[in-house]
């Protein structure tokens, strides 16, 4: 199987765990989207989303289905979004696709994080890929300096500027052992808006696609 074959089936075993006549939090990225085409699917029987990017809203509403303000919901049941890594402990790296901050407002909104992913984001320890952290622009220079004293090389990512109006660095080499220190530490950072780190609150069930089939962890 393909990766996008195992990012699709993931996409659709999610929708075993959307409720009939709730509104959906719906992620950002290539993943996603394969969720969003099944939620298209089911489109009667739920009452419409909540979209974490401007790319996710646009397809969304292409499908027929209503995308809600964030500010006129009190509670979400579920979030599906992908991750660009996850851990054994559920903790995840996201934020490849610039989307973080939204992602991380929904999730916090959301009563269940479903993370969706092929089996090549699973990782012992997180921080290969890239942490990307969105920034405000006029802080972008004194974060990186911050972010170097931590032992990250940050990475300004070039012509990129977020849904927000703001802009990434993307840190190499961070040691990412204590998952929940370092999302507080960066937080702490003035000039940070979000960092794409997910360990405080991490995912509740993820579903990993393999060539034997979607497996679930929880
Ligand atoms: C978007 O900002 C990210 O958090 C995505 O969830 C992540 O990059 C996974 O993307 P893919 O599903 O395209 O691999």
């Amino acid at each position: 199987m393909t990766q996008d074959e195992l990012k699709k089936a993931v996409g659709w075993a999610a929708l075993d765990y959307v409720r009939p006549d709730t509104i959906v939090g719906v992620g950002t990225g290539s993943t996603a989207a394969h969720f969003i085409d099944a939620l298209g699917s089911i489109k009667h029987q739920i009452k419409g989303a909540v979209s974490s990017s401007v790319a996710s809203t646009e397809k969304l509403k292409s499908l027929g289905i209503t995308v809600f303000d964030s500010n006129e919901v009190d509670e979400l049941d579920i979030y599906v979004d992908g991750a660009d890594e996850i851990n054994p402990h559920m903790q995840m790296i996201k934020g490849g696709g610039a989307a973080l901050t939204r992602e991380k407002i929904i999730a916090a909104i959301a009563r269940q994080f479903i993370c969706i992913v092929d089996a090549t984001k699973q990782v012992d320890i997180l921080g290969t890929f890239p942490l990307p952290v969105e920034v405000i622009p006029m802080a972008r220079a004194y974060v990186a300096r911050e972010l170097v004293k931590l032992g990250g090389q940050p990475v300004y990512r070039q012509g990129v500027v977020t849904d927000n109006g703001n802009v990434i660095l993307d840190v190499h080499n961070l040691d990412i052992s204590d998952a929940i220190a370092v999302e507080n530490r960066i937080n702490g950072i003035a000039g940070v808006v979000t960092v794409g780190l997910f360990a405080n609150r991490g995912a509740d069930v993820a579903l990993v696609g393999t060539a034997d089939g979607v497996k679930t962890l929880k």
